[in-house]
This record gives structure tokens, sequence and C-alpha cells, in this order.
């Protein structure tokens, strides 16, 4: 009696136990967890991973730093879960920098292996590359353990970004390389940016990765003309740049568009070009170089000697250096050339992309091996961009053909007035490029996804990809 009491109640637990443990040990069915060592919702490109992953059946976690909103379509979708890491305790915030390094690394380490082995198992862990430290190592501990395949995303290397304000002899420098370099090798597969990365890694440390370029998410479109106007609208009640001439904030004017009684919208006859530049506002963004050259370009148009327009250049990001030149824009008395630093909805910066006439990028590439998601991002809504040269850049903007590439604020004089000439009824060049844009806009991610990286998760779930097909 008492015997067979203990077996009915021991079997609970025990068929709980085996549960767990099976769903310890074995994937359930096509399943992957990315880890992101950073604000999730500030990885765009890991978020667009995890939406394919789900479009083609696969269950997802997410394993970061919240922070920013992740994507709607994501947080709304059943089939992931995203798992918040702790930021490290600020009391050690004081500590001085090389230990508060140390303190984050194990911190990292533990928060990170813990989360990651209380999740029911995963076929795949996908990680994003830099942070490469601790990633690497803890999952590669977890994946073996628990016989998962480990995948790096290298979007960059992590040793440059450190190199670029500790210097390249710096010791910790020379140990994140060397770090990244052996434990790099560990992952089954890789994916990364460009082909230059592919050629590096190929050829400095024997890795290797497919090619998977960035491409623009589907928000990023041309805005219809009447959304144009309501976003001006929206946009004239805080920021002055966008109000009529006369300077009121009024129902159906902006500095650009006018709208007749029934709802419709036109471009002013004669409008300022709409430039946009987003910048991280640090010493590698040199925000001084696209200044100097508006500088350049507001003698020019005040000379009334070319048919060249006023411009309203937007620049959008958050960085140290944003009050500085702040400051300098507001001292400056011109006349043809304003600006607007504006705070933008996630839902409104890619409805000015798409309204803008012009794009700025002065971002270089600390590796010179991958490129400017802001670009891609443009690209999408088929606005031509001025960029600053460096090595791989050629892989995204082809010059004279989907905008224009300039080494120094004299170049950026000269491509502003060359791609701005005429406008905006005679700007050829301007609309050429804009035409030349209409085939990127349709080669969107998921397609080039499927074809690329999906086939490196496919292999051991193929099965029952098969029987999924099959019913
Ligand atoms: C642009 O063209 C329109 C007609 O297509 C014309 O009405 C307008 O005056 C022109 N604007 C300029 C600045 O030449
Ligand atoms: C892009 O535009 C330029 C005009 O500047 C043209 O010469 C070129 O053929 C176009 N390229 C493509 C691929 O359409
Ligand atoms: C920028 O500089 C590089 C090398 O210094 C040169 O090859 C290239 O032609 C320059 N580009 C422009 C647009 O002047
Ligand atoms: C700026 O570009 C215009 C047009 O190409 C040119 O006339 C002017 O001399 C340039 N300014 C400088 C400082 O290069």
């Amino acid at each position: 009696m008492l015997i067979v009491g203990t077996i009915f109640l021991m079997l609970p637990p025990t068929v709980f136990a085996l549960y767990v443990l099976l769903n310890y040990f074995v994937a359930g069915k096509r399943s992957v967890c990315i880890v992101v060592l950073g604000d999730i919702g500030r990885s765009p490109r890991m978020q667009y991973h995890a939406m394919s992953f789900l479009k083609c059946g696969f269950d997802v976690d997410i394993v970061g730093y919240g922070g920013s909103e992740i994507q709607a379509d994501l947080k709304n979708n059943k089939n992931v879960d995203v798992h918040q890491l702790q930021e490290v305790p600020g009391i050690f915030k004081g500590f001085p920098k090389l230990l508060l390094y140390v303190i984050k690394v194990i911190w990292q380490s533990v928060t990170l292996g813990i989360s990651l082995l209380l999740l029911p198992k995963s076929g795949n862990i996908l990680i994003q590359n830099p942070p490469c430290i601790p990633t690497f190592l803890v999952v590669w501990i977890v994946c073996w353990l628990r016989g998962s395949k480990m995948v790096v995303d290298w979007h960059n290397y992590g040793y440059t970004i450190m190199g670029l304000s500790l210097g390249y002899r710096n010791p910790l420098v020379r140990l994140a390389k060397w770090y990244e370099h052996f434990f790099g090798k560990f992952s089954s597969e890789n994916v990364c940016v460009t082909k230059a990365m592919q050629k590096d890694l190929q050829d400095n440390w024997g890795i290797r990765a497919t090619v998977m370029y960035d491409r623009p998410a589907h928000i990023f479109k041309e805005t219809p003309l009447n959304d144009r106007h309501k976003l001006f609208l929206r946009l004239a009640e805080e920021y002055s740049v966008f109000r009529p001439k006369s300077g009121t904030v009024c129902q159906d004017e902006t500095a650009f568009t006018v709208s007749n009684g029934n709802g419709d919208a036109f471009y002013l006859q004669s409008r300022p070009a709409l430039v946009i530049s987003s910048t991280s506002w640090t010493e590698d963004e040199d925000f001084g170089v696209l200044l100097a050259a508006l500088e350049e370009y507001e003698k020019q148009v005040s000379t009334k000697t070319t048919d060249i327009p006023d411009i309203v250049c937007v620049i959008t990001g958050k960085g140290p250096l944003k009050e500085f030149y702040q400051k300098k824009i507001e001292s400056q008395q011109w006349s043809h050339v304003s600006f607007c630093l504006p705070w933008l909805s996630p839902e409104d910066y890619p409805l000015l992309l798409g309204s803008a006439d012009l794009g700025i990028c002065l971002h270089k590439s600390s590796s010179g091996l991958d490129l400017p998601m802001k670009v891609v991002d443009m690209f999408g809504c088929c606005l031509p961009v001025c960029a600053i040269d460096f090595n791989c850049l050629g892989e995204l903007v082809k010059h004279e053909e989907n905008g224009l590439i300039f080494n120094d604020s004299q170049g950026l004089n000269k491509s502003i007035h060359m791609l701005l000439q005429g406008f905006p009824n005679n700007s050829k060049k301007l609309d050429q490029f804009r035409k030349n844009l209409t085939g990127f806009q349709t080669t969107r991610w998921h397609d080039c996804w499927v074809k690329t990286v999906l086939p490196i998760f496919e292999d051991q779930s193929s099965q029952t990809a098969d029987n999924k097909k099959s019913q």
C-alpha cells in the first residue's frame, strides 16, 4: 500500500523532471536563440534576422539588453521570447575604468551564461559581433554543454572599435584582438556584412563566412506626397524650419508643400532642398566636414550666380559632440542654409527619410570592412547620397550611379552643388540617381536572407521543414 502510494506521489515530479531534462537537451522544433550584448532595440539587423526566422517557422529567443523599443511586429509575435539581461549594478559605477571593465565582463559572463542555461534548448545560437567579450566564450561553452550550433554574425571587429578610443597599441586592445581571433574560430558557421570582410576573415583569420548585405526594412520607402505634407505640418509645430516663409504655423502650408481644399498636397514651386544626415556625433563621424561644406554653399547661394536652391538640413542622432555643434550652428547667421536637430520618433524617421531630397553620410567604418546602415535605409527610400569615402564603401555606394563619394569638405561642397544644380525642376543627376535606386528597393532583406542565411540553419532541421511543406 505504502509502496503504491509513494509511486503514485512520485509520478508527477518524475514526469516533470523528465520533461525538463528533455527540454534541456533536445531542441523542440526549429529554434534559434539570438544573443545581442547590447540594446536589442538598437540592433536592427538582429531584429531582421529574428523576423526572418519567425517567417520561416522558427521559435526565437532573444537575449540582450533593454533600453529602446523593439519593432512592433516582433514584439507582438507569440513565437518570440525576449529575455532582458540585468545591467551591471550601479554601485560599481564609481570604480576605476579598468576595474569596472573587468567587473563588467565577469558580470556579463555570469548573467549571460545563466540566462542561456535556463532557457529551453535552442538548436542554434546566433551571436552578434561586436561585442565578442565575453559572448564568444560563454556561448561556446553553452553550445558545447547542450549540443547547439554556434553561429556568428560579423558586423564588424570589436577590437577595431576599442582601438578607436584606446589606440591599437593598448594591451587591452591587443588582448581583445587575440580573443576575437581565437574564439571566433570556434563558431560552426559565420555570416558577415561585406565581401571585403568575407575576404579578410578568410585571409587573416581562416574563417569562412557567408555575405548577407544589410537591406532596408519595409518601412523604408518613398513617402507619398500627402503624407510628406502631414509630416511637415506635424514637425512645423515644434521646429521652425518646416514652417512656411511667413513663419506661422498654419494648416495648409509648410516650407515645402501646400494643400488645396480637397486634402491634396503639392510641392511649392520654389522650395528648399531637404537634406538629411544622421550622425552619432563622435570624432570619427566628423560633422565639421558637413558644416564647412554648407558654409561654402551658403556663400555660393548668396552670390546668386548659380541656379541652386536653399537648403533645410535635418540632422538626427544623439551623441557626445551634439551640444558643441548645436551651439556652433546657433551662433551662425545664415540665410540660405538652415539646420534642424530634431528628436524623431521611430515612426517619423523613415517617413522623413522617404521625404528627403538628398542624404549625407559622414560615417567611416572603424575596420573599413562594414557599411553604414543609414545609407542602406536611405537607399530603401530611393534617396541618393553623398558619402565620405572609405575602403569598401563601393560595395554599396556606386559613384555617379546612386550617389557621389567625397573625401573632404571641398569635395562635399562640390557634390552638393552638382546634385542640387537646377533643383527642383532640372536636377537631372539627382533624378537619375533616384531612378537608379528603384532596383535597390525591390531586393528586400527577407528574400536575400532566405537564399543566403537560411541554408546555414536548415540542414539539421530539414526533416521538420519537409514535414511542414507536405502538410
Ligand atoms: C518648375 O516647373 C513648374 C511647372 O512644371 C513651374 O510652374 C515652376 O515655375 C518651375 N519652378 C522653377 C523654380 O523654375
Ligand atoms: C545611373 O545614372 C547615371 C546618370 O548619372 C547613368 O549614367 C547610369 O547609366 C545609371 N546607372 C544604372 C545602373 O542605371
Ligand atoms: C578620394 O581620395 C582617394 C585616395 O586618396 C582617391 O583615390 C579618390 O579618387 C578620391 N575621391 C574623390 C571623389 O576625390
Ligand atoms: C564649392 O563648389 C562650387 C561649385 O562646384 C565651387 O564654385 C566653389 O569654388 C567651391 N568652393 C570651394 C571652397 O571649393
